[in-house]
């Protein structure tokens, strides 16, 4: 498959992918999750490739969110039909049994942290600001961030940032246990790089049940949350808030809320 959203790239037994819509701060859209479906199977089923890298083009953004313009339009009956964001859960973390980091320079908001935080472990760089705007649009988080989020900053940060959409900067992040580390934007791809081939050089089947195990630890409740999350997401997107907020995106300005 070729791919238009995102770039990958073999450098070793490491393969580093990269969501490549600069334009659109990366914003997540159908396309892009096809493609990164298509990308980690492919890194899960190359014997060569032991661990992977993904981060976001250009300077300013790892994923600014889902697309609000590809969801300001939807209408809610599609977003349950469709089980809207169930491959993200579905066909990413629990396909790709293989470790991978997330490398976020930029923002990483709404869609972009929680996909962040399917990674095995974030390294952020100083200019990284993390958050879970969706509140600001009308509805609430849909691939995990609600239930992610509070794993791991716990039940008080998560809450505000989800309840008022503020955003986590990079050192606060490391401090509360979001990501793994800091480093320059400079030094970012070369750090998680440098990672990236440090565990590709450990015994691929002990990474695979270390993984494993530190999962079990972490998400044994998880997929109920997770469903519960999503259908809540696409119910969301049935009020007039909802139509409100993202064409209030679309046009830059205030939403008018109708709490309806
Ligand atoms: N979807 C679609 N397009 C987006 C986008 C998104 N999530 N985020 C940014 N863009 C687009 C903008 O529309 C803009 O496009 P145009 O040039 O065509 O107008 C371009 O990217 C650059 O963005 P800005 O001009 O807004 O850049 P900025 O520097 O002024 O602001 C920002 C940066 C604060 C990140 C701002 O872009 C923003 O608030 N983005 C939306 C963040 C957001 O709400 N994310 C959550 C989405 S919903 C979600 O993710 C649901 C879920 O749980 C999965």
């Amino acid at each position: 498959m070729s791919y238009e959203t995102i770039l990958t790239e073999k450098k070793g037994a490491v393969t580093l992918i990269t969501l490549n819509r600069p334009k659109a701060l990366n914003a997540l859209n159908s396309q892009v999750l096809t493609e990164l479906i298509d990308a980690f199977a492919a890194f899960e089923n190359d014997e060569s490739q032991l661990c992977a890298v993904l981060t976001g083009a250009g300077d300013k953004a790892f994923a600014a969110g889902a697309d609000i313009k590809e969801m300001a339009d939807k209408p809610a009956a599609d977003f349950l039909k469709e089980d809207y964001f169930s491959g993200w859960t579905n066909d990413i973390v629990k396909k790709v049994r293989k470790p991978w980091i997330a490398a976020v320079n930029g923002f990483a908001l709404g869609g972009g942290c929680e996909l962040a935080m399917m990674a095995d472990f974030i390294i952020a760089s100083e200019n990284a600001k993390f958050g879970q705007p969706e509140i600001k649009l009308g509805v609430a988080p849909g691939m995990g961030g609600s239930q992610r989020l509070t794993r791991f900053v716990g039940k008080s940060k998560a809450m505000e940032m989800c309840l008022t959409g503020r955003m986590m900067g990079a050192e606060e992040a490391e401090r509360s246990g979001l990501v793994t580390r800091v480093v320059s934007a400079d030094e970012l791809l070369d750090d998680a790089l440098r990672t990236a081939e440090t565990i590709a050089g450990m015994p691929p089947l002990a990474v695979m049940i270390n993984k494993e195990m530190v999962n079990v630890a972490y998400e044994t409740v998880l997929d109920q949350g997770l469903l519960a999350e999503r259908r809540m997401f696409q119910v969301l997107t049935a009020t007039e808030d909802k139509t409100e907020g993202m064409k209030a995106f679309v046009e830059k300005r205030p939403g008018n809320w109708k709490g309806r």
